[in-house]
């Protein structure tokens, strides 16, 4: 009898936990001060005036950035109070070779900047500072540091010691040569030297070009191949394009994800070196439910013979009964590469209803009931 009970309250535990967040305060960030007068600040929508954040736990402080190239901003909050916070400080990033802010994260004694460049396949660059000092109101910088191109995440070990960089290089008009551009994407790891300056190790990804058939095999998708006939070759490394990246909780790993490739890449924290490339595959929804159409007034939740790709783009690892987990948010992302912005045409993806309108589907083999949902915009179509 006793077990019963004890086995009824786990169950109830279990089903009845729902997390409850309640607002505590609200807080707007200026995109900008007239005139650099920092009592005249500038507030509107769609300025990205708040587009990264990092909380420093001990010192409850709150670092959010915005993503302007024309106004750097590193805001930093007195969260002592989460019901009135306070910005303490407002931090600007100066240097004309910088494009925005694109990555931040507050270790326990550092916290790290990522900067795209102001040239887009130009390398980007870390900045590294001392926590915010409440006593003294400084912020100090303590390094800048060269990384790949277009820094996209950043993550340090639990000891801050050292600090992974995903850089994404992507595909771009090459400014100078107005020619398509596709820089590597390659990874950075800097190691913290308190003797000098920090030791880097960059790895681009060119030694995984040898088994690009194995992983096309395996699911990697290999998105942008070229236009071979116009003279465009974009190798599998330089398609291979990291968007976020975390670190095992043992500091021993470290799982960078290729959201466009559908791919995570393990890198070995130890020896600094590539472990493998994993392609993610596809889901199968036969037995899922799927909100397909905005046409159809509301989430209508049905199950569709389709797939989809997973392409996650934001990391994150955890530790569940004694067993480490990646778990990624799976946004999808689709590839479109325009003459005026990249220096050539491309697309990866078709509505399948204009596949079928163009004859560009195989309807004798397909199942006639997905050939129909695909034809009404309140299911597949649209
Ligand atoms: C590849 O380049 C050739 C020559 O410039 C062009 O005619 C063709 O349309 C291009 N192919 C694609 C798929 O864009």
């Amino acid at each position: 009898m006793k077990l019963v009970i004890v086995l009824l309250s786990i169950l109830f535990t279990c089903c009845n936990a729902r997390l409850q967040l309640a607002r505590q305060s609200y807080m707007r960030f200026p995109y900008q001060y007239n005139n650099g007068d920092p009592t005249n600040p500038r507030y509107d929508l769609f300025q990205d005036a708040a587009h990264k954040a990092a909380f420093h736990t001990v010192d409850k402080i709150l670092y959010v950035a915005s993503a302007r190239s024309a106004q750097k901003y590193l805001h930093i909050i007195d969260m002592n109070n989460p019901a009135a916070p306070a910005i303490l400080m407002t931090h600007v990033f100066e240097n004309t070779v910088d494009g925005h802010i694109t990555a931040l994260d507050a270790c326990t004694d550092t916290i790290a900047v990522a900067l795209s460049a102001a040239d887009p396949v130009g390398e980007g660059h870390i900045e590294l500072f001392t926590p915010y000092n409440r006593a003294d109101r400084v912020f100090t910088r303590t390094n800048r540091i060269i990384v790949g191109v277009n820094p996209k995440d950043v993550a340090h070990t639990s000891d801050c010691t050292r600090l992974v960089v995903a850089n994404s290089g992507a595909a771009t008009l090459n400014p100078i040569s107005n020619t398509f551009t596709d820089p590597e994407g390659s990874v950075t790891i800097i190691i913290r030297n308190d003797q000098g300056f920090p030791i880097e190790i960059n790895m681009d990804f060119t030694q995984l070009n040898g088994r690009v058939m194995d992983y096309i095999t395996k699911g990697v998708r290999y998105v942008f191949r070229g236009n071979h006939s116009a003279g465009i070759v974009n190798t599998f490394s330089q398609d291979l394009e990291p968007e976020s990246v975390t670190i095992s909780n043992d500091d021993r790993f470290a799982f960078v994800s290729c959201q466009r490739n559908n791919a995570i890449l393990k890198i070995d924290m130890f020896n600094q070196r590539i472990i493998e490339l994993y392609s993610l595959g596809s889901k199968n929804w036969a037995n899922l439910l799927l909100d397909a159409s905005d046409l159809n007034g509301g989430p209508n939740l049905r199950q569709y013979k389709v797939y989809s790709f997973y392409q996650p783009a934001q990391l994150a690892y955890s530790v569940i009964d004694g067993k480490g987990y990646v778990v990624s948010v799976d946004t999808g992302k689709m590839t479109t590469y325009t003459q005026a912005q990249h220096g050539v045409a491309f697309n990866d993806h078709v509505r399948a209803r204009d596949a079928w309108s163009d004859n560009e589907l195989d309807t004798t083999t397909m199942d006639p009931m997905l050939l129909a949902q695909i034809q009404d915009n309140h299911q597949l179509g649209k």
